[in-house]
């Protein structure tokens, strides 16, 4: 299907299958239905506007956020590897965000003399066109093909090649529940040839000490990233949600191995969101949830890739074991 917007320039492209309009859509139905929901609940997705990406990035700079740390040095240490083994003629990033950690995949990929493409996707287009224009720019050799696109409706647009890598960094796949993992890494294997290899990163059940203090850090960054999704809603739909009226809270779940964030009603209130013509009442202390965050183990994870139709070939962490990275292929 052709994009709704397409806009050229030297080896950059940028598709537009998410646009405004539709996301405007999309947030009304998750707005109506989450904050209408016992308990409430708002997707991940919307944290990602201008600023939360900022947010986001500040994030993993953080002292307390160790996974992009982590995933780095073992991309560090094995870059060469992946590349060899995929031979990719096309790097697929999903959620690429800023693609930082990106750079050494499509170092190692120049070096094999695969390389001809990237074609990194998020639903955030101002962090796509930032970085598209970039590596336009640093890259000249390279075919920047950027798709502004939803995990949920839009893998299906994906160019095929011969060979791709397809990466999905960052323990993303984290913010999916269970059911939602599965439905995502299958639509990704309808999507993908022999030729193909997907590349994971998946952050490790661990200490829940750490993990509560990298998802509530001592100067506040994820609070502000987790109040930011009432802004987006506040702004899109016209609405009155008070972001001081909230507390940031980060809770480990043992049973579900995940993190929840929330955000806690620190009193009785009411907001209304006018584009939605809703009323939203909040009792004191009543939460909001705003997302999951998985923390994984091999076996699980292995399965679900294999109940999705992929056959995990490499696994390699970090050496204090806190974060994963494979490599899998369509079974
Ligand atoms: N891959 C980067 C960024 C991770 S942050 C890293 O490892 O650091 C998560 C990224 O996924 C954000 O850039 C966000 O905009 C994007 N994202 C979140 N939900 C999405 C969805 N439903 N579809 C497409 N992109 C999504
Ligand atoms: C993008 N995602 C994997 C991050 C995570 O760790 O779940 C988002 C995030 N939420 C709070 N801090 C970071």
């Amino acid at each position: 299907m052709i994009p709704t917007k397409l806009s050229d320039t030297g080896n950059r492209r940028i598709a537009v299958h998410l646009t405004a309009a539709d996301r405007a859509t999309q947030l009304a139905a998750d707005v109506r239905q989450g904050l209408t929901a016992s308990p409430k609940e708002l997707p991940p997705k919307w944290f990602y506007d201008e600023t939360g990406g900022q947010l986001f990035d500040e994030i993993t700079r953080l002292p307390e956020y160790y996974p992009t740390r982590r995933e780095r040095a073992i991309l560090t240490e094995h870059a060469a590897e992946i590349a060899a083994f995929s031979r990719a003629d096309t790097l697929v990033e999903l959620g690429s965000g800023t693609s930082e950690k990106t750079q050494l995949l499509l170092n190692a990929l120049s070096d094999t003399g695969t390389l001809q493409r990237f074609v990194p996707f998020d639903v955030d287009e101002a962090v796509l066109r930032h970085v598209a224009d970039s590596l336009a720019t640093t890259r000249p050799a390279l075919r920047v093909n950027a798709l502004v696109g939803d995990f949920d409706h839009h893998l299906g647009h994906l160019p095929r090649a011969e060979a791709r890598l397809v990466a999905f960094l960052g323990s993303t796949i984290g913010n999916m529940r269970p059911d939602e993992r599965l439905g995502f890494l299958a639509r990704l294997r309808a999507t993908a040839s022999d030729g193909d290899v997907l590349l994971l990163g998946t952050d490790l059940v661990k200490d829940p000490g750490r993990l509560v203090a990298a998802y509530d850090d001592a100067a506040g960054v994820t609070a502000a990233f987790n109040g930011n999704v009432l802004t987006v809603v506040n702004r899109e739909l016209d609405g009155d949600l008070d972001p001081d009226g909230f507390a940031h809270l980060a809770v480990w779940d043992p049973d579900a191995e995940w993190i929840e964030m929330r955000l806690r009603s620190r009193r009785a209130q009411t907001a209304r969101i006018a584009a939605l013509d809703l009323t939203v009442p909040f009792e004191a202390d009543e939460q909001l949830r705003t997302e999951i965050s998985a923390k994984f183990r091999r076996d699980g994870i292995e399965k679900e890739l294999a109940n999705a139709g992929w056959g995990m070939t490499h696994w390699w962490t970090d050496p204090d074991g806190d974060f994963a990275v494979s490599l899998s292929v369509p079974a």
